[in-house]
């Protein structure tokens, strides 16, 4: 694992000028659903939890409520990209302005290419430019895990958003940030205070969608079952817990006995047009909610 130094980027007399919120697009992203997710939320948390962290819509419009967040995710180069927003923005915003600078077809390819860059903040800056650009924002690897996205038609892409950098950075400052298995969470020190927010790659409801092909990191069947039984352990000590997936009876079934509640959500990484639309999703907590 890549260990960059702590530093303090914001002095604190600095307040961001915009409200935290992803900077990353991400296949499942949450921030469409926070609306309708907002009634579920936990009123107050110590520590908050989220395993899969992916673009961070859940944590980013949470972090005001919480002490501190350990944030999770199995990919390296998202868990780089990170500490690089919290611990050195303005080095990243640098590289960042550099690629605005050149972005063109041809450069979006030659970047796209650079597979192995030694420099963990060339490899940080490298996945903002192309998720910036890319087609529909989309983190897809090949089997050797190179990204492989076509470039994306935009007229004026937002590749370096210094408000937005900055708001995300200093909601960050409070966060752990980890590369590892969500089963990790099964030996942090969680109490009763804490929460934890679990979004991870969805359950297939066809044979033809492609919700958990988006990287080299597959999540089948047994992976849903672990998943479930960690959320029942965490639900047993007390944790309150949140968790999204796929409307299904195969996820239905796995939760059954928690309070289980319809969401109804946009699907927007589906490559046929036609049957991009409404979908009924799941929100499953640990706890009661009043409503
Ligand atoms: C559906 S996305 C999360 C979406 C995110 N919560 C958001 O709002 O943008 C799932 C994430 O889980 C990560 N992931 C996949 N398998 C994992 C595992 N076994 N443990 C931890 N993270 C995993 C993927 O890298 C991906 O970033």
């Amino acid at each position: 694992m890549v260990v960059i130094p702590a530093v303090s980027p914001l002095p604190s007399t600095v307040a961001p000028a915009v409200v935290a919120r992803p900077f990353l697009k991400w296949a499942g992203g949450k921030g469409r659903l926070i609306g309708q997710y907002e009634p579920y939320f936990p009123a107050s948390c110590h520590t908050y939890y989220e395993p899969f962290v992916g673009g961070g819509a859940v944590f980013f419009h949470l972090a005001p409520r919480m002490q501190r967040a350990v944030l999770g995710d199995i990919n390296p180069e998202l868990v780089n990209v990170y500490r690089w927003v919290r611990d050195a923005p303005k080095a990243l915003m640098a590289k960042l302005e550099f690629h605005k600078r050149h972005h063109s077809p041809d450069y979006y390819y030659a970047i796209r290419r650079q597979h192995h860059l030694p420099l963990p903040l060339d490899r940080a800056a490298r996945l903002i430019y192309l998720n910036k650009t890319c087609y529909n924002g989309l983190y897809r690897e090949n089997s050797q895990g190179q990204f492989n996205v076509p470039i994306g038609r935009y007229n004026n892409p937002g590749i370096c958003d210094p408000d937005l950098l900055w708001a995300a950075s200093a909601a960050l400052q409070r966060a752990q940030i980890v590369e590892l298995p969500f089963t990790d969470i099964l030996h942090q020190p969680l109490t009763p205070e804490d929460c934890v927010y679990f979004d991870p790659p969805y359950h297939p409801i066809s044979p033809t969608s492609h919700f958990t092909h988006y990287s080299r990191y597959g999540f089948g069947p047994a992976d849903q079952e672990r998943l479930a039984q960690v959320f029942r352990q965490l639900a047993e000590r007390g944790v309150r817990v949140m968790l999204s997936n796929s409307d299904c009876e195969f996820i239905r079934r796995l939760y059954d006995g928690f309070p289980i509640y319809s969401i109804q959500a946009s699907r927007m990484i589906n490559t046929n047009v036609e049957r991009r639309g409404k979908i009924s999703e799941l929100l499953i907590t640990s706890y009661a909610v009043a409503r």
